[in-house]
């Protein structure tokens, strides 16, 4: 046993012992442990060497003390990092404090189902403009020189010729105006009025406007694409009805009422007992409006609409002000 006779084990273990609980750092103890206890340590030579009992005994013993001072300085270590954590104000032990996870606000959540549904029908999406040409949101779209929405008391101009835009309509202007038809386009949108903000008025809110244009379009086309969405939105038992209305740029001009998703149409809080609930403004695109994009309103036809996008998250949650939206309470906006 040329190993064990030439090595003073005792003073081995000593030093092994002293260099293990001196390490200061999780690298310096993995070098002890090396160093002393690893496969080409003097202890481990000597090991594979042992003949006979009693030296394996003492070999034995010295290596198993040694990796119990191996695990101990560790832990050690583990402890001072705590300590020099807590001594620097952070408590380590303490169980971190639960991070909220973000969400899509619920606006944003009812436009991209709106999107989605419209995709589906082979509709394209547009992203439209915010500001507007006092030209694409008002002459283009046939609104005379005097209608009371050009004012100034009504709409927020940035100069003479440019506004912030009154509703999405001049996406249509755009769309007809940069594409060649068959167009069949959605643009959802903020859109800006000078109105004082309550429960059911807000400066800016959002619209989604619809056009299609193509050779043999009907009214039954409207009819079946709004009935086909209120479905898709509110459910497959849905009906919708045509009321006659007047906008400058569709003609006929229609207002679209969906039955109630609530009561079925038997009549509710939500669709004021009426069984209906009113959804916004469409019609045929007035030959006029054709004529100001250089199309031609014998060869082209189209249908329009423009629906907001606050009320059918109000109507589907019960929400009563408009002004929740914007407020941004996290409180609020988290149970969506
Ligand atoms: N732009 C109209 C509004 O804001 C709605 C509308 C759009 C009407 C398209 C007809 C066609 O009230």
């Amino acid at each position: 046993m040329d190993s064990l006779a030439a090595v003073d084990w005792t003073a081995y273990e000593t030093q092994a012992t002293a260099a293990i609980g001196a390490a200061l750092a999780d690298s310096e103890l993995e070098d002890a442990r090396v160093h002393w206890l690893g496969r080409k340590s003097e202890l481990a030579l000597a090991l594979r060497g042992v003949r006979d009992k009693e030296s394996g005994m003492l070999l034995n013993g010295i290596r198993g003390r040694l990796e119990e001072a191996v695990q101990h300085r560790e832990q050690e270590l583990r402890r001072l990092a705590y300590q020099h954590a807590a001594e620097r104000g952070v408590d380590v032990t303490i169980p971190g404090t639960p991070v909220k996870r973000g969400r899509l606000h619920l606006l944003t959540q009812i436009r991209r189902e709106i999107e989605d549904i419209f995709l589906g029908l082979g509709y394209e999406v547009w992203d439209g403009a915010e500001v507007s040409t006092v030209w694409e949101n008002f002459d283009a779209l046939n609104t005379d020189a005097g209608h009371p929405s050009r004012s100034t008391l009504d709409t927020f101009y940035l100069d003479d010729d440019t506004i912030l835009r009154t509703q999405t309509s001049p996406d249509q202007i755009r769309a007809m105006m940069t594409r060649k038809p068959p167009i069949y386009m959605v643009s959802p949108g903020r859109v800006y009025r000078r109105d004082t903000p309550d429960a059911t008025h807000s400066p800016t809110f959002q619209q989604v406007e619809c056009l299609a244009v193509d050779r043999g379009i009907t009214l039954a086309d409207l009819r079946g694409t709004v009935l086909q969405y209120f479905r898709l939105l509110f459910g497959p038992e849905r009906e919708v009805r045509m009321r006659t209305s007047y906008f400058p740029f569709t003609e006929p001009s229609v207002e679209f009422d969906v039955t109630c998703f609530l009561c079925d149409g038997a009549g509710c809080a939500v669709c004021k007992h009426s069984g209906w609930i009113e959804m916004g403004g469409a019609g045929w695109v007035d030959p006029d409006v054709f004529r100001n994009v250089d199309l031609d309103p014998e060869e082209w036809q189209g249908f329009a609409f423009g629906f907001g996008i606050e009320r059918i998250a109000m109507l589907r949650h019960g929400l009563p002000d408009l002004r929740a939206f914007w407020e941004n309470d996290i409180r609020v906006l988290e149970q969506f």
